[in-house]
This record gives structure tokens, sequence and C-alpha cells, in this order.
């Protein structure tokens, strides 16, 4: 049996394409579902119960399409709503803290430096979950807002990128071995901040550890779609189609292979 119904992604605005990229390399027969909250974004600036509230009205969205499972690429949406989304449906609900914790504790030894938006590192909700499967360890947490506007402006490997990157992490130095990515937007990233840090320091992005535990959870539950099809992705947005792609595109580079965005109104 094939389970054809799609997976729903949804983010806060683009970021979460790097998860969606992931789940599609992992498993490509599986049909998507993405919405961008475009309209709304940047949640990770607002109150947990705004979050809270464009989380549930995202997640009803996706349910509407018939999606099979909901995948929240937003570490600002897990760390604040993953519950209230849960409690929505029967379905399956995955975040991305949980695949960033996992794949931080598998490489970290000495202590787990995690960054994203005011909200995310606000909540403690990494530090919590960290302690939670590894009581002790040491982790220290840093919200990094102005790298949203790098990435999506495209300035990842400039003047401007280093300058900021060195700001924020300098005090990071010598004192982790292991850094979450814990927002959307920083995997574009990677390459300054692993100047800025030094090459003993392991970057997790969790993306690739979501898409295995996406994966696994499709397995044990039945509802994986099989075969050599490729699955179908639509992408949906809140607000300004045109640029959302050009911002996707720009985080994504050209291995983005998606067409078209459809504007959609759930507010
Ligand atoms: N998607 C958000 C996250 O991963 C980043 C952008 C925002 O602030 O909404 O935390």
């Amino acid at each position: 049996m094939s389970d054809t119904r799609p997976i729903g992604i949804f983010d806060s605005g683009i970021g979460g394409l790097t998860v969606l990229r992931a789940i599609h390399e992992l498993l490509p027969a599986e049909s998507i579902v993405y919405l961008g909250d475009t309209a709304r974004v940047p949640y990770g600036t607002k109150s947990k119960e705004t979050i809270i509230k464009y989380s549930v009205n995202n997640a009803r969205f996706l349910l509407s399409q018939g999606v099979k499972m909901i995948v929240v690429a937003c570490n600002t949406a897990s760390a604040h709503a993953l519950d209230d989304v849960v409690r929505l449906t029967d379905y399956p609900v995955i975040g991305v803290v949980e695949g960033g914790v996992i794949a931080a504790l598998k490489k970290a030894s000495v202590a787990i430096g995690v960054i994203g938006t005011e909200a995310t590192i606000r909540s403690n909700k990494y530090p919590s979950e960290i302690n939670r499967l590894h009581p002790g360890t040491k982790v220290i947490s840093k919200a990094c807002p102005l790298f949203v506007a790098l990435a999506e402006e495209g300035w990842t490997d400039n003047e401007v990128a280093h300058a900021v990157t060195k700001e924020y992490l300098q005090e990071f130095k010598g004192k982790i071995d292991a850094l979450v990515l814990g927002c959307t937007h920083y995997p574009p990233l990677k390459g300054v901040i692993q100047s800025v840090l030094g090459d003993g320091v392991r970057l997790i992005d969790s993306a690739e550890e979501t898409a295995r535990i996406v994966g696994e959870r499709l397995t044990g539950l039945g509802l994986r779609a099989n075969g050599s099809t490729r699955g179908k992705i639509s992408l949906a947005v809140t607000d300004s189609p045109e640029r959302s792609l050009e911002v996707g595109r720009r985080l994504l580079g050209e291995n983005l292979e998606i067409s078209g965005v459809t504007l959609v109104d759930i507010i």
C-alpha cells in the first residue's frame, strides 16, 4: 500500500524550504504542501500567544489540504506552539527542535551552543530538551535576529555578514564544540559561521535529522508513499508570491525545483 497524501510543512516564511529540501531529498516519492506565512513573518519577535494563534491557523490550512502529517519547519513555532498543533489533529506532528537536539547530542562532548530568534531563545526549549535527554549538558544560547535579514538579502559571505557573525558569536569561541542553527534562515550562513568559530565546532542544521525522523515516523505508521514516481511539491504563501520565490531561490540556490507559488488567504 502506498499512501500518496501529501506531507504538510509550514514555516513563518520561506526559510523552512531548507527543511522541505531535506525531506524531498530523503523521501522523493512523498508529495509536499508547503505553507509560508509571509504575510505575518517574522514570528521571532512576537509573543507566545500570537505565535500559537498563527501556527494553529497554518496547521488548519494544511489539514484542509488533506495532509497525512504536519512538519512545523519553524524553530520559533516549534518552540512555542507544537503542543497546540498536536492537539488539533490525530495525524503525526513533527517540529524541528527534536531533530536539532538529537543531532547536537550526537556531536557534542564539551558544551552545546544554540542560536535562534529572540522568541526561540526566550522559550528555553532547546536547553530544556537537551537536558531532558542528557541531564547536565552545558548549553549556551543567544538570539541572533540580524541573521534572518542577512539570509533573506543573500548577504551570506560579505564583509557585513562577517562583522555581524563575529559580533554575535565571539563569546562562543573556545567554549562549545557544537552549535545548533536553531532558525530556518541560518543554514545559508554556515560558511561564515564556521569561519568565525573555527573547524573545531560542529554546526548542527536540524533539517536533515528532521527529514530522517519524518521518514521513520511515516514508515512506523504505514503512511509512506512508495514507488519511483517523484512526489509533487506545492508551495503556498500568505503574501507576495513573487518575492517569496525570489528569496527562496536566494536561500536554496539553483537546487530549488519549484516552478510556481500560490497566494492563499488564511487570515
Ligand atoms: N522561521 C523562523 C524560525 O525558524 C525564523 C523567521 C521568523 O522570525 O519568523 O525561527
